[in-house]
């Protein structure tokens, strides 16, 4: 079973995405992400992508957020929301999923973008029969 989100934080987890991209780095996409994750301890974190001239070192918005919140000590995530200015929602990327799955195997995931289209999913929906800690107990 996934976790339930609140509305109530899921429009503060919307709104951490959002103005996280106000520190986006992205000068060779220009492609602007914000990320927010609601960690265990109940707290959020957020987190912008961070581009670099050798691309293959591009750091997801997701990836900042999950990041940043297991520095500050917490251990498992309970959800994360995506931000894009975009019309359409932007769904995390494959590396990104499996980052998620090792803090947040029932995490729930959304999207939210410039329109009103969004997408509310679950890790589990996102990335079947991972790959993950328990594999190597
Ligand atoms: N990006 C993210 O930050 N999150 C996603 O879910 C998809 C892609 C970033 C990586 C790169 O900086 C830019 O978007 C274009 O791929």
């Amino acid at each position: 079973m996934s976790f339930k989100l609140t509305p109530a934080t899921r429009r503060r987890l919307e709104k951490a995405a959002r103005a996280a991209t106000k520190a986006c780095y992205a000068p060779y996409s220009k492609f602007r992400v914000g990320a927010a994750v609601l960690a265990g301890s109940g707290k959020i974190y957020a987190g912008c992508n961070v581009e670099n001239a050798s691309y293959g070192l591009c750091n997801c918005a997701e990836r900042t957020a999950i990041f940043t919140a297991i520095a500050a000590g917490e251990h498992k995530l309970k959800a994360v929301v995506v931000y894009t200015p975009t019309p359409v929602p932007t769904m995390p990327c494959g590396a990104c999923r499996q980052v998620i799955n090792e803090f947040g195997p029932h995490a729930v995931v959304a999207s939210v973008c410039n329109s009103a289209k969004r997408i509310d999913t679950t890790l589990p929906a996102l990335l079947g029969e991972a790959f993950g800690p328990k594999n190597l107990r």
